[in-house]
């Protein structure tokens, strides 16, 4: 693997308050390939640095105003990734040893040696080099888990729509089977994310609800076909059979860890306000409300569908009905939050009516 490191030119900054010093390191320098800046001060240097992008820097240690040594972290600050180098003197090297703690690479005894200036400077460009690579491998190992971990996301993602697509699927054929039943998880399931939103439900919950209505009879097809099909009164055994569905459909789903709130509302949409619903006589706000709302739901699409005991009510008529199951069979929030759904639904229906 190759990461380059975008550089540039290579341009050094020669800090002297000696003229002649300053003109004889920039005369060999620029003979080296370097563009080369000057200055005569500290101030003078910090304005450089930000106006110019500046790869190395010589930096004298003794000068007057700002020294050298303050400097250095102001340097360090306006460009971590300098390749900084101190010339002083024979007599300072515990100040060059200060500024090397403060992040400078090298320093270099006056008066300088150009040929050792000419090796140090280019081992300093080199380490200076090595860590921009560095630093963008990081950058590009940080870059490709990010890119990993969403991918693996998005995989998932995807995995978990297919599986609830597929159980989708299979609600579709079970109730295809039967005339009586086609369509009615998709209208619990649309009906009880209105409710959820008039409950003022988050997006997230609602979602969860939508799918928990789509999904929370799955478990007749646990239920054997004869009862499931069974014209008249189911006999005390055969009601106890068809309440398993619940428990199968709540079983069927618990390998899909991504559907913990949609198992509950499964498992606990024929729970009732009072406590005596099942599998689990659970008692008001102890029913998750996913399931109080699709539990009072599906009882409102069983009054407005025909069914072969009875005629269809209006839906208007159904919210009425309810209202004597309210703070026993229902949770009164719930019915509310229905009868207000209801009212929209129609209105939308009125609606679309009059525009034909
Ligand atoms: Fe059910």
């Amino acid at each position: 693997m190759c990461v380059p490191v975008t550089d540039g030119p290579v341009t050094l900054l020669v800090v002297d308050d000696e003229e002649s010093i300053r003109n004889s390191l920039r005369k060999f320098l620029v003979q080296q390939g370097y563009e080369v800046a000057t200055a005569a001060g500290g101030e003078e240097a910090l304005t450089i640095l930000q106006r110019q992008r500046i790869t190395g820097m010589l930096l004298d240690v003794n000068m007057p105003g700002i020294s050298g040594v303050e400097l250095v972290p102001r340097i360090m600050e306006l460009e971590p990734t300098i390749a900084l180098l101190m010339l002083t003197a024979v007599n300072d090297a515990t100040s060059a040893a200060l500024c090397m703690q403060r992040g400078a690479l090298d320093y270099l005894l006056k008066p300088i040696d150009l040929g050792h200036l000419g090796r140090a400077i280019h081992h300093a460009l080199q380490r200076r080099h090595t860590f921009l690579e560095g630093q963008q491998i990081n950058q590009w190992l940080k870059d490709e888990v990010a890119a990993r971990v969403a991918e693996r996301r998005l995989e998932q993602a995807n995995q978990e729509r297919i599986s609830v697509a597929t159980l989708e699927a299979l609600v579709n054929a079970l109730e295809a089977k039967d005339p009586y039943l086609r369509g009615h998880s998709a209208r619990v399931a649309d009906l009880s994310a209105m409710v959820a939103a008039q409950l003022g439900s988050p997006d997230e919950q609602i979602e969860a609800v939508r799918t928990g209505g789509r999904l929370h009879d799955i478990g007749k097809i646990g239920i054997r076909e004869e009862i499931l099909n069974k014209q008249g009164p189911l006999t005390p055994a055969e009601y106890e059979h068809v309440k398993q569905h619940v428990t199968v459909g709540s079983q069927i789903l618990a390998p899909l860890v991504h559907l913990k709130d949609v198992i509950g509302f499964v498992r606990s949409h024929h729970e009732r306000w009072d406590g005596t619903g099942y599998p689990d006589r659970l008692a008001g706000e102890a029913i998750p409300l996913g399931a109080r709302i699709i539990g009072a739901v599906e009882i409102y699409d069983a009054l407005t569908t025909a069914r072969p005991y009875q005629e269809r009510m209006t839906p208007e008529a159904a919210v009425e009905r309810m209202r004597e199951l309210s703070g026993t069979v229902i949770d009164p929030a719930v019915h509310h939050a229905l009868q207000a759904s209801v009212a929209q639904k129609q209105a939308l229906v009125f609606l679309d009516d009059a525009r034909v």
